[in-house]
């Protein structure tokens, strides 16, 4: 079963990638965040983001879009820049984005999936992924569109069992996941509130066919949780603390070396601390989280880690 690593925007950055695959490790494979067009251009953070040689198996990814012109725009300059795999995101639910025709708004209008895989088969060396969900507003959407998804060769799909207005959060609809997955003849995927070695033993025990499980929150909450996977044993504690503070401090260095001031790489750092290791006292989290300048921040962090 391989596990993925869910791209999560603001948090799966190029040195994120590069630092949990350095000292947690047991990932298969890591995306980008979406890549978007915005007025016609690439957003520079965007381009900072692309993977490079010295990262393994990471896949970029582009945001699904009713205007065909940009995902040709977007393709064109990663098949023009030598990678030869890109991961479709038609499946993101903030509002800003599919109410722009973008992500799960292609979900309701069959007509912009047919005009953005006309686009794919334009580029027979690339080779395509899809990252979806059920539907924008109905959870039989996907269903409809099964006969273009099964006629394109994507070399995954992965399904996030839920319809936009649900966004990442309420039940996960298992009983869709099961027929999404009788119907798709694509290496399935599984993605969804998946945080503990049990859900990942679980879930493969339901869905036996399936190729892999990508995760993405529990990753934050616990980057050791592929690896205890793989090694099939549980982290010890400290051992995981030592190493997420490993992580968080190289992040921070990076971030005073690279960023547009404190102020930004302070809030970027604390965003990790949003999810990472939840058993932390909570009046730990709370001063790392209040912190607005980096010297609080850095002794904040000392004591969340003690
Ligand atoms: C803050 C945040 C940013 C995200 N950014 C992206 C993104 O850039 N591309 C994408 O395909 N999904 C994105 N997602 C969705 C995740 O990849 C994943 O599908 C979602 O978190 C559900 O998986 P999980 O329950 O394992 O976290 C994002 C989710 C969150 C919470």
């Amino acid at each position: 079963m391989e596990i993925h690593f869910a791209p999560l925007q603001g948090y799966t950055d190029s040195v994120f990638r590069k630092l949990h695959a350095e000292i947690f490790g047991g990932i298969d494979k890591y995306y980008t965040p979406f890549i978007r067009v915005e007025r016609g251009d690439f957003r520079k953070k965007d381009m900072r983001e692309l993977p490079d040689e010295t990262e393994c198996n990471t896949i970029p990814q582009i945001i699904a879009s009713t205007k065909p012109e940009d995902i040709e725009k977007m393709i064109s300059m990663l098949e023009e820049k030598g990678y030869k795999e890109v991961n479709i995101n038609m499946g993101c639910p903030f509002p800003m984005i599919a109410k722009h025709g973008m992500g799960s708004g292609l979900l309701a209008d069959k007509e912009a999936v047919k005009a953005m895989i006309k686009v794919l088969e334009a580029h027979p060396s690339m080779r395509f992924s899809l990252k979806t969900r059920l539907g924008y507003d109905d959870e039989n959407q996907i269903f409809e569109m099964m006969d273009i998804i099964n006629d394109f060769p994507f070399t995954e799909v992965t399904m996030h069992p839920r319809i936009a207005k649900d966004q990442y959060s309420g039940e996960i609809n298992h009983a869709k996941f099961a027929e999404f997955a009788k119907v798709c003849k694509h290496p399935l995927i599984y993605n969804g509130d998946v945080t503990t070695t049990d859900d990942i033993n679980k879930i493969s025990t339901v869905y036996p066919t399936l190729k892999g499980i990508m995760i993405g929150r529990g990753l934050l909450m616990n980057p050791a949780l592929a690896s205890e996977h793989k090694n099939g044993e549980t982290m010890p504690d400290k051992e995981k603390r030592d190493k997420s503070k490993q992580l968080i401090k190289k992040l921070f260095a990076h971030c005073e070396e690279l960023m547009n001031g404190e102020e930004q790489s302070v809030a970027h750092v604390k965003a990790y601390f949003e999810y990472l290791l939840p058993d932390i006292e909570k009046r730990n989290r709370k001063k790392v989280l209040k912190a607005n300048k980096a010297e609080k921040l850095r002794a904040a962090i000392a004591e969340f880690f003690i």
